[in-house]
């Protein structure tokens, strides 16, 4: 053990304020003089990308994204899969993951939606619980992110999220306290957004009083990239770290602000006791080792990736035609099949050290001979990339002037940047870049151009300006709300020739965030006569398989989406196909609820979400029986999306007026929703079907020990043919409530798996703050004296038990 107050004893004051920013994007400084080395943080929560840009660098395994952990409803899972992830980051030589992301699907719309669990706290708390405890056996650090109330990317680094302080405490921030009071958690990133008016980076409420005083958070708080925005107030609301480096707001303006008496060196020297105690549980206090990343992609990994998809699968609908029977022919029809959409975008994104597709694994699981194939449609937001060896000139201010300082070599037409860029070479914010690369025509027609940058770009074609987004540049949703929207412009190509593709770009004043990056796309418009040919090759086999959804660049960081239909003409191939082939399979891969009108003619729907770099095999094993599907719907699927509580007539409850979010539905989130407007969603939070059938039976309750804690019984009993698993749902609701409560809140769950036959006996504890609301005029949590319903089943709507019990008032701690 390091004796950290000696330590600091021996700091000068500089030093102690050196480490309280970072020095570089992704790390702090290391203090020579006293030995101490430099921590590393990487991103983030479905792999550890290392101190790369957002694309390219070093390979790392991709795991199943945080709505695909949400829906395996399986802490020990999360738990596996966090302590994987902490080989992970110290292969990227890395101390702290900036990692889980514990925001509730809010509306459906969310681009982060795909990154976040659950609508619902429980179930979010008890995969975060598991995840970090997972990581941390590791020494590796994690990150619970973002504290509190981001839960859309509209506005997202200045929009603030008015949220009642009983809303806060039952719902959002019930995740962040049970990672400080029961996993320990070591770190917490502050979000981008404020709080009822005040950035969450300088809220004293929220970091001193709630987190460390309410909570005993003993760890590092730590800023969102750039979401440090001031020097004194954010040392003095608790906020130990401002992220990244170089510093903006710190270092001498620190200084400066201790000498002006802004700031205490006391306050100064409790944040860097709380980095130093970071540094000492992470080993990076002594860590001099030569810093180097690795790709190291572990056959351990690889397995675990693959079943973890198979449990965080939702079977949402099936007639008994999946197991897939194995023999006859399948048409694999769909945007998704022979692409591997393996993750959602922005700072989740990583380089995977390998992708399987659908196609891929089926492919391996039932032979090549027995298949067809047909795209029927793309599912794009922008235009594709150019998958061609591209070239980028790096030129010293923002005139593509003189010659090139650097050329970088990229395997596409896309180039993101974060400081240094260009290894340093040019100034990041006064640069220019050309990029060369080679588009080849396969058919002959009118092709479209696509450009997004932050930054100023255009495009030319064979020497001819195709898109011009430079004089005309504004800011839009793309790169981290940095980029401006797709801009785009049609060219008229041969069929096998080869043209040249130049872009050329230059940093400008608009910056927020710092990101450079252009992006270039050439595509064919999606055609009916596409659709046509795909229900052709559908009607010739006897089994069709649609694999449509979303992409990373609809799920993303950054922006929100506009609405949660299939992009394209999905619907309509969807529709193409049943109509050619009865017995037609949908799987869906999305980061979130889509509408499904096609529903009633599928015979069955499987939900797959982005499940990491295995999709493929994991998707195969579900659909051929090999692996149960057992995951359960971390959120509501609604029929449409008007009836999400977030999409009313009112812009201020989302997205947003005046740069203002309200929560107006306070604790009605999720399901709580649809249950207090008796709205019947198109599947319900918890469902999920296997490929067994359970039954409940024999609930007790029994009634409170002296400190309000109620045990609840049941059986459990497969009925069915098969092995399988069960999630068992235990929701309670408070009959007699004095203030408006849900009809239900989860409050436990328990996944089981049992044999053919087999029935077990399973019990929970439901504890007093179970029962209790955050009462906010006495600001404490209150349980009421009286009646409260006990429910146990397979999902909100599906309940199958029920039972009551009857609490005294009592008062509880914080
Ligand atoms: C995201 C964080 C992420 C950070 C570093 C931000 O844009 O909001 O979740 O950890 O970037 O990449």
């Amino acid at each position: 053990m390091i004796d950290t107050k000696a330590l600091l004893d021996n700091m000068t004051l500089a030093e102690q304020v050196s480490l309280l920013s970072g020095d570089t994007f992704w790390s702090l400084p290391p203090i020579d003089r006293l030995g101490i080395g430099r921590l590393r943080l990487t991103d983030g929560p479905n792999g550890a990308r290392g101190a790369g840009s957002f694309v390219g660098g070093v390979t790392a395994a991709a795991f199943p994204v945080g709505i695909a952990i949400g829906a395996s409803w399986n802490p020990d899972l999360a738990k596996e899969i966090g302590s994987a992830l902490g080989d992970e980051v110290l292969s990227k030589g890395a101390h702290v993951s900036l990692a889980p992301t514990v925001n509730i699907q809010r509306s459906v719309t969310n681009g982060r939606n795909f990154e976040c669990f659950s609508e619902d706290p429980i179930l979010t708390a008890e995969l975060a619980v598991g995840y970090i405890e997972g990581l941390q056996s590791k020494k590796v650090g994690a990150t619970i992110k973002h504290f509190v109330g981001n839960e859309s990317e509209i506005e997202r680094t200045t929009i603030s999220s008015d949220i009642d302080e009983r809303t806060l405490r039952e719902v959002y921030l019930i995740p962040f306290e049970a990672a400080v009071k029961r996993a320990k958690v070591w770190a917490v990133m502050s979000s981008y957004n404020k709080l009822n008016g005040t950035y969450t980076a300088e809220s004293h409420w929220l970091l001193n009083e709630v987190l460390r005083g309410d909570w005993g958070f003993n760890g590092v708080v730590m800023s969102d990239w750039f979401g440090s925005r001031s020097t004194a107030p954010t040392v003095n609301a608790g906020l130990d770290l401002e992220m990244p480096g170089p510093t903006r707001d710190r270092g001498s303006k620190l200084l400066a602000a201790v000498e002006a008496g802004e700031t205490s060196a006391e306050t100064i020297r409790a944040c860097v006791h709380n980095i130093l105690t970071l540094m000492e549980r992470t080993g990076a206090i002594n860590d001099h080792r030569e810093f180097k990343e690795y790709a190291i992609n572990r056959p351990e990994h690889r397995a675990l990736i693959r079943r973890a998809g198979a449990e965080s699968a939702v079977l949402l609908q099936n007639d008994g035609i999946l197991p897939l029977a194995q023999q006859g022919t399948v048409a694999i029809i769909g945007p998704n099949a022979k692409i591997a959409q393996v993750m959602g975008g922005g700072s989740a994104q990583l380089n995977p050290h390998y992708v399987v597709s659908p196609w891929q694994g089926l492919v391996d699981a039932l032979g090549e001979e027995n298949l067809f194939y047909a795209r029927g449609c793309s599912n794009y937001r922008f235009q594709p990339l150019i998958e061609n060896p591209t070239t980028f000139e790096f030129f010293q201010g923002r005139e593509l002037a003189g010659e090139p300082v650097k050329v970088v070599e990229e395997p596409s037409s896309l180039g993101v940047w974060l400081p240094p860029v260009a290894e340093g070479t040019v100034d990041p914010h006064r640069f220019s870049a050309r990029m060369r690369t080679t588009f080849r025509a396969s058919e002959a027609g009118v092709y479209r151009v696509g450009l997004t940058s932050a930054g100023l770009g255009r495009v030319y074609v064979d020497g001819k300006l195709v898109v011009d987004a430079w004089a005309s540049w504004t800011r839009g949703t793309t790169f981290f709300e940095e980029g401006c929207e797709e801009v785009v412009g049609d060219v008229t190509l041969e069929a096998g020739r080869t043209y040249e593709v130049v872009a050329e770009y230059a940093r400008h004043d608009h910056v927020n965030l710092y990101i450079a990056a252009i992006r270039v796309g050439i595509g064919r418009f999606s055609a009916e006569a596409e659709i046509a040919e795909a229900a052709a090759v559908a009607a010739k086999a006897d089994h069709a398989v649609v694999f449509v959804g979303r992409t990373g660049d609809w799920d993303t960081e950054g922006s929100d989406l506009r609405g949660i239909a299939l992009p394209g003409l999905q619907n309509q191939l969807v529709e193409a196909v049943i109509a050619a082939n009865p017995n037609t399979i949908v799987v869906l891969q999305t980061g979130g609820p889509v509408e499904m009108p096609w529903l009633s003619g599928a015979r069955a729907v499987l939900q797959c979400w982005y499940p990491g770099q295995e999709a493929g095999n994991a998707i195969a094993d579900v659909l051929l029986g090999k692996a149960e599907p057992s995951g359960r719907l971390a959120q509501t699927f609604p029929v449409r999306w008007a009836d999400n509580p977030t999409h009313t007539e009112d812009d201020a409850v989302y997205p947003g007026k005046d740069g203002h979010v309200r929560y107006d539905e306070g604790v009605f989130v999720g399901y709580r929703h649809y249950d207090r407007l008796r709205i019947k969603p198109l599947f319900p939070f918890g469902h999920g079907l296997g490929y067994s059938r359970f039954a409940m039976s024999d609930l007790t309750v029994e009634l409170p020990d002296a400190a309000g804690a109620v045990t609840v019984t049941l059986g459990l009993t497969n009925i069915g043919e098969r092995p399988g698993s069960a999630v068992v749902q235990i929701y309670v609701g408070d009959v007699e409530a004095s203030v408006p409560r849900p009809v239900k809140e989860l409050k436990a769950f328990s996944k089981i798996a049992l044999e053919p036959g087999e029935k077990r006996k399973i019990s929970f504890v439901l504890d007093a703050r179970t029962f209790a609301f955050f009462d906010t005029t006495e600001r404490r949590w209150q349980v009421e004296t009286g009646e409260f319903a006990v429910m146990a089943g397979f999902s909100a709507t599906d309940v199958r038990l029920s039972g009551a019990v009857t609490q005294k008032g009592a008062v509880l701690a914080l």
